[in-house]
């Protein structure tokens, strides 16, 4: 069998000083207290080493040396797989092998990266995404309403799961009743193993293949959806083909039905364990744009992946051509040298530039929407229920690996 999670020797390049064990998808202690973990890595790891876990990959923990991965594309690169050796693959592929989607724009380096993200660019827009607010809303407050005279519930799979799910399923025009198989595909396909090539390949088929009725039916039945909306672009002065669909779609399905909610998750745990701040929101909801930002910052949970281009420095060590690299942003917002205090929640701190939402090219295409979602939900929560505490019998419980996500968050009110 394919163990993912076996140890790989340490490569003769790499000195013992650059070696730290650690698990990202399986580490016990990031699995207990993540943002706890992270910072305990901040403390005793070197900022850039190698663990010989999930078949030996670098990550890049300190604020400096995710900055420089996240912008250096030339130096790390966001393609799978070099053009040489994907073209090898290619050409060896078995006549009538169906299509691997390559989920562009986020597994392109420029100059081909702006081509595939153009086409995206006004329908994430502040505009565009503003004039869904009321939809938002109206979504929010009908999960929040079922669940307000329980006085308890666990808040991801009643409220942080469906919200933002069912506004992205909307928004690209696919089915809201196959939300949870839908759901399922993204878990598996962000669980261990997404960064080997084969099996990655096989769960992007494996999504493509779910959405194809959908893409196929829009091709001439254009709807006010995303989807219609690809269908019409050009790339190159090209009319757009089954697999370029395929190419965004999975991205977009991937992107958009595993973040928010985590975001979602980490945010109102936060709120639950201290009522004091639910009550300054309360009394002045202005701060909650503000608060948004800050909770992004504190609990930063997304872990970009890259690929090393060529023979490279980074944090003092070599690293060689096609080693990974995880841009480990939940440690580079935490990074002491950089926000003091950094555990402190502190809506007044004066350095706010957080890296969430990633940087360089790849700056995430979402952020204005999972912005809007975010605010909404706090401000309609905040509302809709009294003050609400984590439920002190039951556990918070997490998964991890490049996305550190919330499974359960129980919450009482009285
Ligand atoms: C709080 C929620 C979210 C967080 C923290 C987040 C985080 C990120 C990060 C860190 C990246 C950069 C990845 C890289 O450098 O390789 C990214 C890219 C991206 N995100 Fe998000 N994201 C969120 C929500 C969303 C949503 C709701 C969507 C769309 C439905 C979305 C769509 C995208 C797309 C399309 C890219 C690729 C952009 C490119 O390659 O140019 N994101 N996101």
């Amino acid at each position: 069998m394919n163990d993912v999670s076996a140890f790989a020797p340490r490569p003769a390049h790499i000195p013992d000083a650059a070696v730290y064990d650690f698990d990202m998808f399986r580490d016990s202690a990031l699995l207990a207290d993540p943002h706890e973990r992270v910072r305990q890595l901040l403390r005793e790891a070197p900022a850039v080493f190698w663990t010989p876990r999930n078949r030996g990959h670098w990550v890049a923990l300190g604020h400096e040396p995710v900055f420089e991965v996240s912008r250096e594309f030339d130096r790390f690169s966001s393609e799978f797989m070099a053009r040489e050796q994907m073209q090898q693959m290619l050409a060896m592929a078995p006549p009538g092998m169906p299509y691997i989607p390559q989920s562009k724009p986020i597994s392109l380096d420029p100059p081909d990266h702006a081509k595939y993200r153009a086409p995206l660019a006004s329908v994430f827009g502040p505009k565009a995404i503003k004039a869904r607010t009321d939809e938002i809303r109206a979504l929010a407050n009908a999960l929040i309403d079922e669940v307000a005279g329980q006085g308890c519930c666990d808040f991801m799979p009643s409220v942080a799961e469906p919200l933002p799910v069912q506004v992205f399923l909307k928004m690209m025009g696919l089915p809201l009743e196959r939300q949870a198989e839908f759901r399922r595909m993204v878990h598996e396909f962000l669980g261990p193993g997404m960064n080997e090539p084969m099996q990655a390949a096989s769960r992007m088929r494996m999504i493509a293949d779910a959405i194809d009725e959908v893409i196929l039916a829009r091709k001439d039945d254009r709807r006010d959806d995303l989807i219609s909306l690809l269908w019409a672009a050009e790339i190159d002065g090209k009319p757009m083909t089954l697999e370029t669909m395929e190419d965004f779609a999975v991205l977009l399905f991937i992107a958009g039905l595993d973040t928010v909610i985590n975001g979602m998750g980490f945010g109102v745990r936060h709120m639950a364990a201290n009522p004091d701040f639910q009550a300054r929101l309360r009394a002045d909801p202005s701060l909650i744009p503000e608060a948004v930002e800050e909770l992004l910052r504190r609990y930063t949970f997304t872990v970009p992946t890259r690929r090393v281009a060529k023979d490279t420095e980074l944090g003092g060590w070599t690293l060689k051509k096609d080693e990974w690299v995880m841009i480990y942003l939940p440690a580079a917002d935490l990074d002491p040298s950089v926000f003091p205090a950094p555990e402190v929640f502190d809506l007044d701190r004066e350095n706010k530039t957080h890296i969430a939402f990633g940087a360089g090219s790849h700056r995430c295409l979402g952020s204005h929407l999972a912005r809007l979602e975010l605010q909404v939900l706090y401000t309609e929560l905040l509302t809709r229920l009294p003050t609400f505490r984590l439920d002190p019998d039951k556990p918070v419980t997490f998964h991890a690996g490049n996305i550190i996500a919330m499974d359960s968050l129980p919450l009482r009110w009285d």
